[in-house]
């Protein structure tokens, strides 16, 4: 699929991977839809990218809500005519043990990175099938194995591989594509936050330690999956290690998590 002149709607795109594939998206020609719930901060994002040329525009909305998905849909038609793409990139993260987490933790990530990507598909899909586009769900390489103090990330994460693999099937005749993206550790936005064991908002706490992917190479590659229709593409090669280990020798990598986990308990 050649991008230019397309519609997207990335959803969570005021900041970090979403903001980057804006741009990325939109120097291939596309046309953006940005969505994000702080309004004020995605009327910035939004100000700044117009500055920069792009043919975008911006709806406000939770994407754990069914009538903001569609309003952030129809907005979409009413400006553009219709919807070829759909990148669900909303996402949050937690840390903390299943012992520890405020049960609202569960709740408010599945919300967002679960029905987060359920409900913008449904209020999109009819738009999209009648322009036989893509919808992609951005997952992660936490999906793979359960990750000891990101439990409900990880399931968040994991679920969208059954949502992404039922719904290819279910399309496979309306010409529509379906794609996963499972994302690597990349660079974090400065604004990035995330939920902590009590439920409170805090920053992304460093992660110095661990090589990360740009932003700008993940919004690349999303492109390309997108262009090439693929279905399922797992980035950096640490991701690659980790699932074709996780598939063929679990134990080991049991072992090398339970390892970690028990360092970091100290
Ligand atoms: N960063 C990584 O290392 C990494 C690795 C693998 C996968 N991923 C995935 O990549 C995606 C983007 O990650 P990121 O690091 O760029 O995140 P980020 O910097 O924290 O940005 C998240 C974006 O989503 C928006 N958002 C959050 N909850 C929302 C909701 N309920 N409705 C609408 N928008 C919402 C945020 O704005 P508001 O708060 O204003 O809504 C913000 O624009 C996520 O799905 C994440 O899980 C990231």
């Amino acid at each position: 699929m050649q991008l230019k002149n397309k519609v997207i709607i990335i959803t969570g795109s005021s900041i970090g991977i979403g903001r980057t594939m804006a741009r990325t998206l939109s120097a291939q020609g596309a046309k953006i839809v940005l969505n994000a719930r702080n309004a004020a901060r995605l009327n910035k994002t939004f100000e700044q990218l117009k500055s920069e040329g792009i043919d975008c525009i911006a709806v406000a909305g939770d994407v754990s809500k069914m009538e903001d998905c569609e309003k952030m849909v129809a907005q979409a038609v009413a400006a553009y005519g219709g919807v070829d793409v759909l990148v669900n990139n909303a996402g949050i993260s937690m840390e903390g043990s299943v012992e520890n987490l405020d049960p609202e933790v569960f709740r408010k990530v599945m919300e967002v990175n679960y029905l987060g990507s359920v409900f913008p598909t449904k209020a999109a899909l009819s738009e999209i099938k009648k322009t036989k586009g893509s919808i992609v769900f951005i997952g992660s390489v936490a999906a793979f194995r359960g990750i000891p103090d990101y439990s409900v990330y990880s399931s968040s994460k994991n679920a969208l591989t059954s949502l992404a693999e039922a719904l290819k099937i279910e399309l496979s005749d309306a010409g529509v594509h379906v794609g996963i993206a499972y994302v690597g550790f990349t660079e974090n936005d400065p604004e990035k936050t995330i939920f902590n064991a009590d439920g409170k908002i805090i920053a992304q706490p460093k992660r110095d330690f661990i090589k990360a992917e740009s932003p700008e190479k993940v919004a690349q590659r999303v492109a390309k999956m997108i262009a090439n229709r693929r279905f399922k593409h797992v980035f950096t090669p640490l991701g690659k290690l980790n699932a074709i280990m996780t598939r063929f020798l679990p134990g080991i990598v049991g072992f090398v998590l339970s390892n970690n986990y028990k360092k970091k308990k100290g």
